[in-house]
């Protein structure tokens, strides 16, 4: 059989050639990162999870006529995604304070903001991703003000179609990062959501218990992170239909 080609591999997931032009795979790794890959372990099912939860919420956002990078699942690990070029910014919204705002602004974690804050960080592991304004963006040509326009409206539109859907299953969507692809129609350019939509990527709090569903599992060492990606897969009802069990054999009916 052919081997086919690798283009990337990142922290959580590798990057391979599509069967077509304009097309990749994008495989879900079982790795988990913190701090710039300071803390690294191997959490046995995790890509399974972030694969169907990125698919399904990929999906909604085509729905409601947010574009997207997502073409198809096509297996448990694997997604046929459009190749785009990725906007070197990771673009975050915070509806509560958490994490590094909380810590840099001297806010308590879990208090609400006045509205949805939407920041930008360079994409550059070797610089940590430092957070930047609009005014580096521009001068150093990384996106158009155009293209920060539509980014803006994206980023609002993603958090509101994800803050209501988690709402509906008590989970509270504190808040997220997304990246932003161009795709190259002709002499035109889209943009679209693209990289992954999942636990990794989002802060997920338990409406009730306050208990943490997300990704600072692994950070903060708070317990079992496919329990907590699991539970967030089983209450939006998209939990595989074998879901990861380590060593167990499985009944095929
Ligand atoms: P932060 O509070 O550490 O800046 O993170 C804000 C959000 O962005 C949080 O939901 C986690 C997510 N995030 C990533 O997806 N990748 C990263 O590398 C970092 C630092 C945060």
């Amino acid at each position: 059989m052919a081997r086919r080609k690798k283009i990337y591999e990142g922290k959580a997931k590798t990057l391979y050639e599509g069967p077509e032009p304009g097309t990749i795979v994008q495989y879900f790794k079982d790795d988990a990162t913190a701090f710039n890959a300071e803390k690294h372990d191997v959490i046995e099912g995790k890509g399974v999870l972030n694969n169907i939860l990125s698919e399904f919420f990929m999906l909604g956002l085509g729905q409601i006529g947010v574009p997207t990078h997502f073409l198809k699942r096509l297996n448990m690990r694997e997604q046929l995604v459009r190749s785009c070029e990725i906007v070197p910014l990771e673009v975050i919204v915070r509806n509560y304070a958490a994490g590094s705002i909380s810590k840099r602004l001297g806010i308590d974690e879990g208090t609400q903001l006045p509205r949805p804050i939407v920041e930008y960080c360079y994409k550059d592991d070797a610089l940590g991703d430092p957070l930047v304004t609009e005014e580096h963006i521009a001068a150093f040509g990384w996106a158009s003000q155009q293209d920060m326009d539509d980014i803006l409206s994206l980023a609002l539109r993603v958090n509101d179609f994800l803050s209501g859907m988690f709402l509906a299953v008590g989970i509270r969507l504190v808040d997220f990062k997304i990246e932003i692809g161009r795709i190259y129609d002709g002499d035109f350019q889209r943009l679209v959501v693209a990289d992954e939509i999942s636990p990794d990527s989002c802060r997920l709090w338990d409406i009730n218990s306050g208990e943490k569903l997300d990704k600072d599992v692994f950070r903060r060492d708070l317990g079992s992170l496919t329990d907590a990606y699991s539970e967030v897969a089983r209450r939006l009802g998209v939990m595989p239909n074998n879901p990861p069990a380590p060593g167990k054999p499985t009944l095929v009916n």
